[in-house]
């Protein structure tokens, strides 16, 4: 998803203009304890920072430059700061603390453009602390943020003079002062008030330093405003508050409206904060304060019970404010200890997971546990240890993103339910092509009970969910998702699926169903599925009975439709499923051909999608339109009615290049290899490659469907050097739940994926070798014979070794040097090793070896499925 104004949704939300929050050029000495900072100056490519003094900008400390030697610390990689830039292409990462998949993402909320609270630099005021975010979604206004803790001073300890409002309370933090590693956040506000997050999966520790000097000079004691109505969007609508003054325990919830739907879609969050650190703090006052953004704020210190409902006009803010009692003569700083809890069931719940998760109140513990929980899941991949310290970083960087969400809020699920629910999975469009591949490498346990989530939405809504955020479904955005993310764990898993929680057969009846049963509103969930079955794709001007749904994006649905058939039929497959099923999923995709116009021309190349009538005939638009070079900023690039050029949040220039399913097919149909590849460099060169969206995922490796697989590898250098980086706008685009993440995880680690398929394009790995754990499938060793570091850079030095030769499993060698399979990679038990060898040359080898089998797969050349006899449409 993209946040330019062009991508921006018209909902009940008020959005806010990207375009205001400019970056500033890096400073050298800007932020992050843990991140390896680079001079601006440190040369272009790769290898040229990694292998440069670092002289310029900050001193590097001694764990910089000793190489890496303690592989059981693997979150001192991490930087948790990378993607959080708030730029022309914001990545939108949460920066805070969170344990894996934690419900509870607690950061500071930042006023103006931060959709996930945090965002670098520090240019803008903080609101306060709040425990609820997600990391990497563009929804421009934000999402969640509610139930923000603000510490403040008040000046003579008079009530009257706290500022407790949203922009009153606000405050700039301190440059230099934003750290932070997994599962631990800290931020300095320019009063000198310390604040210090750590968290478990539901609930948080938070510790506030009021310096002595400042309370003494504002003849203030700590005071803490606890916001209970603002949102980051601002979308109240109504919910309840109760204090217990002498336990110090404050229950609060509200309806909210979710930040990717329409206004009708609510949810509802609770929290319990515990203010007395088990007896060791004392209040001296509190009250309940209401206001408005135009000054009238008023508290009142005899209440400890409040239901409101929304307001009509305006925005009415309110909470709580407490005092505590302390010595303020005392020279010392004075630490404040919060515990919360959340849960999007019951107040009781949010006090029942902080009971049970932080009993104790122990930070350093908390932390200690925290960091653990990511040891324990980034330890799953072991790179080298002559891995270059700044691929290490970048790797564990990215793949500590791939556990950061979705939110686990398994037992805190808005419905009843037995089983695993995951919130934030927004949205599966941007997900399904990298980040689930990636767990399946990894995680089959986290990825199945994701799985579930999926399914079990389908048992409890009737459809897959596609854009599930805030507990509510979403809007959807390319087409239904969870089909090719329930194809993915099945084709990989269906042996183990049971042991992991998931019954295949459901998993089966739920992509059906998904696929075959008209939704009557396909933009929640769902597809029009009626007109698509009777035309192959879905026509443009054509009154559909059975589905409602704005008049857009046919053309690109139908060709996500199309790859959703092709994991349908590889799922029947790998479940045993009737052939006739796999045939006819796998004729149904084969019709993605039916969308692309030859008429159609661009810059000399035809043949682009189009949208197309029911009677045939197409309706074409400019193919650059909505591409980064498309100048006319009134083009409407996303749901909204005014996009009418068939195609979502993507230009038709990059679409054309989308049938991850028949590569081959594809070339065929833009008229053949020379004429294919020239397009392919056409579209880098000219500018129409679009990093940081999905869609131009796949597009960098096309160059093994022509037998060059050296291009591609090639192409990769040049995306990663040039848009992917350990600073704070490290990252294309949006992160979406690690799509980002995950895409830079395969780029670095040598491979590309197809999802729903075991399919995997062989690159060249950043790293001299790895070791990959799967609890199921057991340890997959990948040595990289011939591994030269100066290989790494934006361009591949003449005679450097960087291109595959040859790849050898269990030393044999294997016959193709452009793909495998998943199964290839790992031995298939969970005790079992496996040895691949992939053996590099400085020279470009053309082709991928001597038989069909070796080329990339292709659905119309024999790939994937066995299908002959079945032709494309022309
Ligand atoms: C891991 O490394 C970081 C950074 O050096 C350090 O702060 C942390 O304490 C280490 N953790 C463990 C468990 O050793
Ligand atoms: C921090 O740095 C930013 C620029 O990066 C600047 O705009 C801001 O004013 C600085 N804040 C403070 C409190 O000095
Ligand atoms: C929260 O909302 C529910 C209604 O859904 C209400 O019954 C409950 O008492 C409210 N208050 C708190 C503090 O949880
Ligand atoms: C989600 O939370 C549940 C309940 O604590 C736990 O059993 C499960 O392992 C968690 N899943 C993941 C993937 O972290
Ligand atoms: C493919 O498209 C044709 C129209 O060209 C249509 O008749 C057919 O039903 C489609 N195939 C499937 C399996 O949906
Ligand atoms: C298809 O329908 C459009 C719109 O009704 C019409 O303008 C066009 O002439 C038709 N083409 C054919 C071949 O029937
Ligand atoms: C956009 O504007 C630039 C500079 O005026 C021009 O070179 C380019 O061709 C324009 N692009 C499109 C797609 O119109
Ligand atoms: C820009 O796009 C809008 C909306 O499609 C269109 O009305 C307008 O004519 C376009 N402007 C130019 C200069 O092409
Ligand atoms: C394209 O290249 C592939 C691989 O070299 C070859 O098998 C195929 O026949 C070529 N296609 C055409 C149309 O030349």
């Amino acid at each position: 998803m993209k946040v330019t104004t062009r991508f921006l949704l018209a909902t009940a939300v008020v959005w806010i203009d990207a375009s205001t929050s400019r970056s500033a050029p890096l400073a050298s000495n800007a932020v992050h304890e843990q991140s390896f900072q680079l001079p601006a100056d440190a040369g272009s490519g790769l290898y040229a920072r990694v292998t440069t003094p670092l002289s310029a900008g900050a001193p590097p400390s001694d764990a910089e430059l000793k190489p890496h030697t303690d592989a059981t610390n693997l979150t001192q990689y991490v930087n948790i700061f990378v993607g959080t830039e708030a730029n022309d292409d914001p990545g939108d990462v949460f920066a805070g603390a969170s344990v894996p998949y934690g419900m509870a993402k607690a950061t500071i909320n930042v006023e103006g453009y931060a959709p996930a609270g945090y965002v670098w630099p520090s240019d803008k005021p903080t609101r306060g602390v709040s425990p609820l975010h997600d990391s990497g979604t563009g929804s421009s206004s934000g999402s969640y943020g509610n139930f923000c803790i603000m510490p403040i001073l008040c000046a003579d300890n008079e009530l009257d003079a706290c500022t407790t409002l949203l922009e009153p309370r606000e405050r700039m933090r301190r440059n230099g002062t934003d750290h932070g590693r997994p599962g631990y956040f800290t931020t300095t506000l320019d009063n000198g008030i310390r604040i210090e997050l750590t968290s478990t999966r539901r609930s948080t520790l938070e510790k506030y330093t009021f310096p002595a000097a400042e309370m003494r000079r504002a003849k203030s004691n700590p005071h803490l405003v606890l916001d209970w109505t603002n949102d980051s969007p601002g979308t109240f609508r109504g919910g309840e508050m109760k204090a217990d003054w002498q336990q110090g325990r404050l229950t609060m919830n509200g309806t909210w409206l979710s930040s990717f739907g329409p206004g009708d879609f609510r949810y509802q969050a609770f929290q319990c904060v515990d203010l007395l650190f088990q007896g060791k703090q004392r209040l001296s006052a509190h009250a309940f304060f209401g206001g408005n953004r135009r000054g009238y704020d008023t508290k009142r210190q005899d209440l400890d019970h409040w239901v409101r409902v929304a307001q009509q006009i305006g925005q009415y803010q309110a909470g709580a404010l407490v005092r505590f009692d302390v010595d303020r003569e005392a020279k010392e700083d004075v630490t404040i200890m919060v515990r919360r809890g959340v849960s999007f069931a019951s107040a009781e719940n949010a006090c029942r997971n902080m009971e049970a998760e932080v009993g104790d109140w122990d930070f350093d513990a908390t932390v200690a546990s925290s960091e653990a929980a990511w040891e324990d899941k980034l330890r799953r991949i072991e790179l080298s240890a002559a891995t270059p310290d700044y691929i290490q970083r970048l790797f564990y960087t990215s793949m500590y993103r791939t556990f950061l969400s979705p939110n686990n809020a398994t037992g805190d699920s808005p419905f009843a339910t037995d089983s695993p629910y995951f919130d934030g999975m927004y949205c599966t469009w941007d997900t399904f092509r990298t980040l689930f591949p990636f767990l399946s490498l990894t995680s089959p346990h986290e990825f199945g009970e994701i799985v579930e989530t999926y399914i079990d939405g389908w048992r409890k809504e009737g459809w897959l969910p596609e854009c599930r955020a805030n507990q509510v479904k979403g809007f959807v955005q390319g087409a239904n998702h969870g089909v090719p993310v329930l194809a993915d764990f099945a084709v990989k898993y269906a042996k183990a699926a049971s042991s992991l929680g998931v019954d295949t057969d459901e998993l089966y009846r739920a992509m059906q169903h998904d696929i075959d049963v008209p939704w009557p509103q396909w933009e929640y969930e769902g597809r029009q599925a009626a007109p698509y079955q009777l035309y192959g794709y879905i026509p443009f001007g054509y009154l559909d009975p059975a589905s409602v749904g704005e008049q857009t994006r046919e053309a690109s649905r139908s060709l996500e439709y199309a790859f959703g058939d092709f994991t349908a039929a590889m799922t029947a497959q790998a479940l045993g499923k009737p052939v006739e099923d796999v045939q006819r999923y796998a004729m149904a995709s084969l019709n993605y051909s039916l969308n692309f116009d030859h008429g159609t021309m661009s810059d000399g190349f035809k043949t682009f999608v189009q949208r197309r009538r029911a009677n045939g005939t197409f309706v074409p638009s400019d193919p650059t339109f909505c591409s980064p070079l498309d100048n006319n900023s009134s083009h409407a690039c996303s749901l909204q009615a005014e996009n009418d050029f068939g195609v979502y949040e993507s230009s038709s220039w990059e679409y054309s290049f989308y049938a991850p399913h028949d590569r081959a097919g594809l070339v065929e149909l833009m008229g053949g290899n020379a004429t294919f590849e020239k397009r392919l460099d056409h579209f880098f060169s000219k500018g129409y490659f679009a990093p940081g969206n999905e869609p131009s995922f796949d597009t960098p490796t096309l160059y093994h469907v022509l037998g060059k697989p050296y291009r591609s590898v090639r192409r990769v250098r040049e995306v990663v050097d040039t848009y992917f980086s350990l600073k704070p706008g490290g990252i294309p685009g949006n992160d979406d739940n690690a799509a980002m993440a995950s895409l830079l995880g395969f780029y670095l680690l040598g491979f590309y994926p197809t999802p729903g398929t075991k399919e995997l394009l062989i690159l060249s790995p950043f790293m001299p070798g790895y070791t990959l754990h799967n609890p199921v499938l057991g340890k997959a060793t990948v040595n990289v014979v011939g591994y030269d570091e100066r290989s790494i850079g934006k361009t591949i030095p003449q005679g450097v070794k960087a291109f595959v030769s040859e790849v050898r499993i269990d030393g044999k060698r294997h016959t193709s040097r452009c793909r495998l399979s998943f199964d290839d990679l790992f031995p298939g038990t969970p005790e079992g090793e496996r040895k691949v060898e992939i053996v590099l040359t400085e020279q470009e080898m053309e082709g991928c070896g001597d038989t069909d089998g070796d080329w990339p797969m292709s659905l119309s050349t024999g790939g994937f499925l066995d299908l002959k006899g079945t032709r494309r449409p022309s």
